[in-house]
Formats: C-alpha cells, sequence, structure tokens
C-alpha cells in the first residue's frame, strides 16, 4: 500500500453517529439478510459484552467489524467493506485489527460464514482461521453456516 493511502486509513471504535453510514454498508452487503439499524443501536448501545469498530478512508466509513468478547472466547458478529472499495486489502486490515484488539482479552476468536461465501472464507483463512465444522439452517431453511475459528494467544 502507498504511504499516501495509508495516511487517509484510520480504524475506530463505533459510535451511535455512525449507525446510519454503517447500515448503509450493511444493506448493499447482505440485502435480505441484514440486520435492522435497530440491531446496530442496540449493539452499540446496550451489550456490554460489544465493541465495534469503523475503518474510514479519507474520513468517510467503508466498513465496519463487530465483536464479542465473552470471558475468553471472542466472537466476530458482522464485517462488512463497501463495494466500491472491496479487494484493496481494507477487509483484511480490519479484521487483523479486530484480532489484536481481541488479543488482549481472549484466548481463541470465531466467526460463522455462510457455507458458499469463498471470498469472506479466503479472508478468514489468509488470517489463521480453520474450518470448525458447521451448523445446519443457521440463516434459515437450507442455508448453513461455516463455524471457523483461530488461536489468539
Ligand atoms: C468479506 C469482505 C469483508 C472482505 O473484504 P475485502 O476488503 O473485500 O477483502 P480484502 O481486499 O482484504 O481481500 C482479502 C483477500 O480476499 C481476496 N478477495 C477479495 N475480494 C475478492 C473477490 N471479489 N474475488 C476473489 N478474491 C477476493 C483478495 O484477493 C485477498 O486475498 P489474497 O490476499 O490472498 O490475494 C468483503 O468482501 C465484504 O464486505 N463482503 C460482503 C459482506 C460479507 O460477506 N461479510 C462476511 C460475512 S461472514
Amino acid at each position: 500500500m502507498e504511504q499516501s493511502t495509508q495516511q487517509a486509513l484510520n480504524i475506530r471504535l463505533m459510535c451511535a453517529d455512525d449507525v446510519p453510514q454503517v447500515f448503509d454498508i450493511e444493506r448493499e452487503s447482505f440485502n435480505d439478510s441484514s440486520w435492522t439499524i435497530d440491531a446496530f443501536y442496540h449493539e452499540i448501545l446496550k451489550n456490554n459484552f460489544a465493541y465495534y469498530f469503523v475503518i474510514e478512508f479519507d474520513n468517510t466509513i467503508v466498513g465496519y467489524v463487530g465483536l464479542w468478547l465473552v470471558i475468553d472466547q471472542a466472537q466476530i458478529t458482522t464485517i462488512a467493506i463497501k463495494k466500491e472499495k472491496r479487494g484493496c486489502g481494507l477487509g483484511q486490515l480490519l479484521l487483523r485489527y479486530a484480532m489484536q484488539y481481541a488479543q488482549t482479552k481472549c484466548d481463541t476468536m470465531s466467526l460463522e460464514v455462510r457455507v458458499d461465501n469463498t471470498i469472506a472464507q479466503h479472508v478468514y483463512k489468509n488470517l489463521g482461521f480453520k474450518y470448525g465444522g458447521k451448523r445446519k439452517n443457521y440463516y434459515g431453511e437450507g442455508e448453513d453456516a461455516m463455524v471457523m475459528w483461530v488461536t489468539l494467544r
């Protein structure tokens, strides 16, 4: 990545004011299965286990990731990058940041991913995630999830 690009990137905790921008990315990323906007407000404002981060490019939010840190286990709840910014390394950068953040408290991290989401699986494998099993009908009838996990420390 060029020096000028690096300077334009910033990762920080998500706040309630960010939710409308995040929700736009959520809708273009997950279509029918997207969370509601209230689910994001709940996570940010009410869930004590939840940590959400946004990645900004030139002060505009271009992606987000959610984590639950429960005792010694971390769970990725969601991750998405704005369509026009995908394939530039931002997803991997954001996930690596989340892993480093979680590492201070947790031993392992896990996530669920659709069995046909090969791009996301590729990103997770790049960062050391391994196949941990399948959850039948996790996303609805006939839509299975693959569980993936990684040791953080
Ligand atoms: C999954 C997602 C977050 C990845 O973010 P991203 O910024 O596009 O990914 P990166 O640019 O960091 O790519 C990392 C790797 O995936 C590969 N990749 C990314 N997009 C790809 C594409 N469209 N086709 C093939 N490979 C792709 C890259 O080549 C890179 O692999 P490499 O380092 O081995 O070359 C993003 O695609 C996304 O938002 N998808 C929609 C939401 C989603 O599916 N979230 C995951 C739910 S579990």
